[in-house]
């Protein structure tokens, strides 16, 4: 066999083992036995990927021996040539982003090698796999000096099988991270936010038993309030387990048995069930038992669907009174860092009297969808199929379907979740429109329990903007971003001439509106970048969208400043988007309180129940 046979078959054993490794998440991995990785880890930035790649360009880890690349984690020896050292090397906080971590890599955009060390006693009998909550944007993971595998997409959850792969000692994990930006990547090449590298949520070691329960889904029943359905699969030994559902405070406790593939339907009548709302969030502690093991999830039972131009939760007409996010806090630009950083955002929300907010552009940390849960904020959750994506390209759509999968995957439980969200601002072709007709169909296959929509974009002639994108006949909600008064339509005064002409008769969600005002910069309501601009941005836009019948919630653009590569004017935006209604110095903008009374008035409104 010639040598580029043998390195080609070479290629593919590797590959192969390194696929096998990989497997599926464990749902609720936070209420699993873990050991957090957590911490300071040492890192080496690498542009030329010199520890991926040997001088004629040949990936080291597809070399027979396999060795030679960084995650050999080699020491030198005597007179050893070894041209990198994780020892000596500096240490960057995980979970973090790497951009907001050091001033060389505010603007990195590559290859960063991390590496952790962590001492365990692996036991007879159990399973162990190593779960990373999310690496942006291409992760390849070694283990010991041995390839685990590679995963693609910045903010969905993958783990390895490392259950025989472990010393009984000292183990070493090594991870390359690369964020570069690519076009048949999702997302693509261009995004209006800035691309934070690395390993940006948490990482574990999970230990459970052989056999065990990889995952379950409980939620109210779409079509009977008065019943719970779902599943839970096991893992390992799966046939004929019993599993034991219990929900004490439902006065549920029942027990179903899998079948020959691991998996058992389950169908549940609570004797009283109190139902989750933003004014009622509450949650049940629910338990999975299987032979002694026990896991436990809070879970909120609810139910959502659209009526004519109604958004119904649990069977009455609600007005989402929603704003967006970025997972960036906007005091320490970077993504959010911890439970401490999310909670302020959300609470920010509250304060502004959300009960709903859209997570963009991409799926947030599963802590945010557990704390949304808590604080009664439905979401909008979504996958960055944003803008210009690669249309024709087979994998590009695979991949868009796998984020999106992974992402119903770990949320399916959240009571907060109300709309699944296929994409952004996506430009009108046939290419597209069959892309992401696919994906709304993926999204109905996977879970028919929550509403799935796209955020569109308007097209205008004259004083006329008309919301008819195909997409829209597949949706459930007619749901579009419009920039009247930022981008077209002259100053604010002037936008309530204009009026929209909404093709679908369904609820009707403006998933965008706003404009920039640079936090503390006040002159008077035509003066753009201004505060004064802004907040008369604000009360013009009700006006105009006040005139659509079915107009059934917002989330304006956005709640905080964000860092964002395509706002360079110097003073008014220094690489900030400043359509925050909270500047990046924690200051609330005049905008805050016109969009906070404003919701204040749907409420009432909605709640004694004499919508307009
Ligand atoms: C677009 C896009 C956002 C972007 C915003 C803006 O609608 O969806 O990601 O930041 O407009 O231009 O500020």
């Amino acid at each position: 066999m010639n040598m580029q046979k043998r390195v080609f078959t070479g290629l593919l054993l590797l590959m192969s083992v390194a696929a096998m490794a990989q497997s599926e998440p464990l749902q609720n991995i936070a209420g699993r036995k873990i050991l957090s990785l957590n911490g300071r880890w040492n890192y080496i930035t690498d542009p030329y990927e010199n520890g991926y790649y040997d001088y004629r360009h040949k990936p080291y880890d597809a070399s027979a021996s396999g060795a030679g690349g960084f995650y050999d984690n080699k020491k030198a020896r005597g007179n050893d040539l070894v041209e990198y050292n994780f020892d000596n090397s500096p240490t960057l906080r995980v979970p973090a982003d790497w951009n907001s971590q050091s001033e060389k890599l505010t603007f990195y955009e590559g290859t960063i090698w991390y590496r952790q060390q962590f001492t365990l006693a692996p036991a007879a009998g159990k399973k162990y796999f190593l779960y990373f909550g999310a690496v942006n944007y291409e992760a390849h993971v070694y283990l010991n000096g041995k390839k685990l595998g590679m995963h693609k997409g910045g903010f969905t959850p993958f783990q390895f099988d490392v259950t025989d792969k472990l010393t009984n000692g000292l183990n070493t994990v090594v991870v390359k991270a690369d964020n570069t930006r690519h076009q048949d990547e999702i997302p693509t090449i261009n995004t209006d936010w800035w691309n934070y590298g690395g390993i940006t949520r948490d990482v574990y070691v999970a230990e459970v038993e052989c056999t065990h329960i990889l995952d379950y889904k409980i939620q109210l029943d779409k079509s009977d309030a008065k019943s719970i359905i779902g599943f839970v699969s096991v893992a390992g030994n799966g046939k004929g387990q019993a599993v034991s559902v219990l929900i004490p405070e439902a006065g549920i406790k029942t027990q179903v048995t899998t079948n020959d593939s691991g998996y058992a339907a389950i169908k549940l009548t609570p004797k009283q069930l109190s139902l989750w709302s933003p004014q009622n969030p509450k949650l049940y502690q629910v338990q999975l038992v299987l032979n002694g093991d026990t896991l436990t999830d809070k879970i909120g039972f609810r139910t959502i669907e659209v009526k004519g131009q109604d958004i119904l939760l649990n069977g009455r007409s609600v007005f989402l009174s929603g704003i967006c996010l970025h997972d960036e806090n906007p005091l320490i630009p970077g993504r959010l860092r911890s439970q401490g950083d999310m909670r302020m955002m959300l609470q920010w929300a509250r304060e502004l009297n959300c009960n709903y907010v859209r997570l963009a552009h991409y799926p947030h940390n599963e802590e945010m969808l557990r704390l949304a849960d808590e604080m009664g904020l439905m979401v909008w959750a979504e996958v960055p199929v944003y803008w210009t994506i690669s249309w024709q390209n087979p994998e590009t759509y695979a991949n868009a379907e796998k984020q999106l999968s992974d992402m119903i995957a770990r949320d399916k439980n959240r009571a907060s979740v109300v709309v699944w969200s296929v994409g952004n601002e996506t430009p009108v072709s046939e290419p597209r429109n069959v892309f992401m007709g696919k994906l709304v169909a993926r999204v109905r296959q996977l879970d028919n329990t929550r509403l799935v929509s796209a955020a569109l974009e308007v097209h205008r002639e004259g004083e006329k903007a008309y919301v008819n994108d195909p997409l829209g006949e597949k949706l459930d909600l007619a749901s579009f971003n419009e920039y009247a008064g930022w981008y077209w339509g002259g100053v604010p005064s002037n936008i309530t001439k204009y009026a929209y002409e909404v093709k679908y008769n369904k609820p009707v969600l403006i998933t965008e509106f706003g404009g920039d005002a640079l936090g503390g910069y006040h002159a008077d309501e035509n003066t753009r970048w201004s505060e004064e601009y802004q907040a008369a941005l604000y009360r013009n836009q009700f006006v105009l969208l006040g005139k659509m019948p079915g107009l059934r919630g917002m989330t304006p653009w956005i709640l905080c400043d964000f860092r964002s590569p395509r706002r360079q004017e110097p003073y008014y935006q220094d690489f900030f988007n400043r359509k925050g209604l909270i500047s990046e110095t924690g200051k609330k903008k005049l905008a805050f309180d016109v969009l906070k009374t404003y919701y204040q008035t749907m409420q009432q409104q909605y709640n004694t129940g004499n919508k307009k």
